[in-house]
């Protein structure tokens, strides 16, 4: 960084500035009061009265007009680099700030910037490295899956074929995520019933504890999507919303409705909810609230993939994704789509 290109006119100098002009307005308005109040005055004329009166006034407006600007003009860069700071904290890398100035503030701007593309740099040469990592398994693997079909002993056999088809499943979401995170969207966007699919979905997860319902759904709904991504997204939410309820909670509701020009599905849990301050983070690639939260038995502890996929189906259709706590407990997920 440029490091000679700032610090020519330091805030710390105009802030000394602007408190020596009050001072001065102070000084001036104590001595002015103190004559005024003094056996002088019969003695000075009503025009001189005036104008010490006038002269006052006026030296402080200009005080006060100056601080103004001056502050202001701090404190709107201040705003931006808060915006700015907190669509880095919710994952948006590619955000840039004005460099106004050659001030500190200038200063602060110009390494915000240059940190966001570091920021942004790390995390393309990350997803690069996992691609890469993945495409290089998918074959090792296939080899693998055959060769354990040639096994004998059963038990090895099946408990080996788990864990390479978990291995799988983890590659080709992945690969997925990078597809869609490039707007690739392989299948075709179809005008269809949306209703349809979402009842597809649940149907799917009709052994599952808790049960999932459908709840106040329009019989038929008209919709531009793209049906194996949206089934994907569903499938993902659901499975969350299942994931982090308890044996005993209430089962996971399902319901959809047209809201002005928008369609929105709700999938809502009674399970253990988020902690506010994560609400955005857990889009992240990878990001998980607390990986001990999901080891319950018989519940699979994921990868952190799967929210980040549902994000990156919605930005492919123009729509999004909003999880909320409920107000009794468990996370309200919702899919927004335009009509
Ligand atoms: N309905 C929910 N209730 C409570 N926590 C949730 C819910 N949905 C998501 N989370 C939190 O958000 C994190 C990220 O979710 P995401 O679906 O991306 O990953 P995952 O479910 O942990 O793994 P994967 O989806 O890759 O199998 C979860 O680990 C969990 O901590
Ligand atoms: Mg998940």
């Amino acid at each position: 960084m440029d490091k000679k290109r700032f610090r020519t006119h330091s805030i710390f100098f105009r802030l000394i500035m602007v408190m020596l002009v009050m001072a001065m307005v102070v000084i001036f308005l104590f001595v002015v009061v103190y004559f005024l109040a003094s056996q002088e005055i019969p003695r000075i004329s009503m025009s001189a009265h005036y104008f010490l009166i006038g002269f006052l006034f006026f030296l402080l407006i200009f005080a006060l007009y100056s601080t103004y600007h001056v502050l202001k003009k701090y404190i709107a860069p201040l705003k931006g680099l808060t915006r700015a700071a907190l669509e880095v904290s919710e994952g948006k890398f590619d955000v840039k700030v004005p460099v106004e100035g050659n001030d500190e503030l200038g200063e602060l701007s110009h390494t915000f910037n240059t940190m966001a593309l570091e920021i942004r740099e790390m995390m393309n040469a990350r997803e690069k490295m996992l691609r890469d990592v993945s495409h290089e398994l998918k074959t090792p693997l296939t080899r693998l899956k055959l060769a354990i079909e040639m096994l004998e002993d059963k038990s090895a056999k099946d408990s080996m074929a788990e864990d390479v088809q978990e291995l799988e499943d983890l590659v080709n979401e992945i690969l997925e995520a990078e597809k869609l995170r490039k707007g690739i969207i392989t299948g075709e966007f179809k005008n269809a019933d949306v209703i349809s699919t979402i009842r597809k979905v649940v149907k799917t997860f009709d052994k599952s504890t808790p049960r999932v319902l459908l709840n106040n759904m329009p019989v038929l709904f008209e919709l531009n999507f793209e049906e194996k991504a949206v089934q994907k997204a569903l499938k993902n939410l659901i499975q969350n919303a299942i994931k982090f309820s308890g044996p005993d909670s209430s089962p996971v509701e399902v319901s959809a409705k047209q809201k002005a020009d928008r369609f929105v599905v709700q999938i809502k849990d009674d399970g253990i909810g988020i902690p506010e301050e994560e609400l955005s983070m857990v889009f992240k690639t990878f990001y998980q609230v607390e990986k001990s939260r999901t080891k319950a038995p018989g519940k699979t502890g994921g990868y952190g993939l799967g929210l980040s996929l549902v994000q990156k189906v919605m930005e492919a259709h123009n729509g999004e994704v909003k999880l909320e706590n409920n107000v009794d407990g468990g996370v309200v997920a919702s899919l927004s789509f335009p009509v």
